[in-house]
């Protein structure tokens, strides 16, 4: 079995690139049928979603297709971190429009939770979920993707865009923590 080190601890490959590949075409496909006809803006949530987006828009056959990148900020010296979050890069007029927001993983669900909240406040007529990644066992928000690439254990994973204490993003297969 493949293993990497990153810092202090040890991960074994547990979704090689190719069944990563055979995930986001499954996604494109059905993105293909249920977007057709729409102007649809996605949105891919920095950093982790980096290798995710590029892979999907590969494989996506929509006419007017239009991408955005953003990240969220949370306000220091708060009670809660978790709650107070605002994006920054999202400058496009999103009024009236179909967004989807590409996630590399949704694990509690809070962050995809308040993104989506953002969006629709934002005036976007409708928000969907696509996420690489599902922890159904994780997730305590009532979130529930519309698009799931592969669900997966509780366990903590790296690699294809996810790290951990910032390394790893690089690696092309997914691996998951050694306990
Ligand atoms: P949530 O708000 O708990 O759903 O977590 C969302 C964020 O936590 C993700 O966008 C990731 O950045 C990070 N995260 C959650 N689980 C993992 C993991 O297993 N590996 C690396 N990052 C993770
Ligand atoms: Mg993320």
């Amino acid at each position: 079995m493949k293993r990497v080190k990153l810092w202090d601890k040890e991960f074994e490959i547990s979704y090689p690139y190719e069944e990563i590949q055979v995930a986001i075409r499954n996604m494109a496909f059905r993105m293909n049928e249920e977007l057709v006809g729409k102007n649809v803006l996605f949105v891919c949530v920095l950093n982790g979603s980096f290798m995710f987006a590029a892979d999907l828009m590969k494989e996506l056959e929509l006419d007017d297709v239009e991408i955005s990148f953003l990240k969220l900020a949370s306000y220091e010296g708060t009670a809660s971190t978790l709650e107070i979050k605002e994006l920054i890069g999202v400058n496009e007029n999103i009024t009236g429009r179909t967004v989807v927001i590409l996630e590399d993983i949704v694990d509690t669900g809070h962050t995809i939770a308040n993104v989506m909240n953002q969006i629709l406040q934002k005036g976007a007529s409708e928000v969907k979920i696509a996420t690489l990644l599902f922890k159904p066992d994780a997730v305590v928000t009532k979130v529930e993707p519309d698009y799931v690439g592969l669900s997966i254990p509780n366990d903590f994973i790296v690699g294809y865009g996810l790290d951990y204490d910032r390394r790893g993003r690089n690696l092309k297969d997914i691996y998951t923590l050694v306990k």
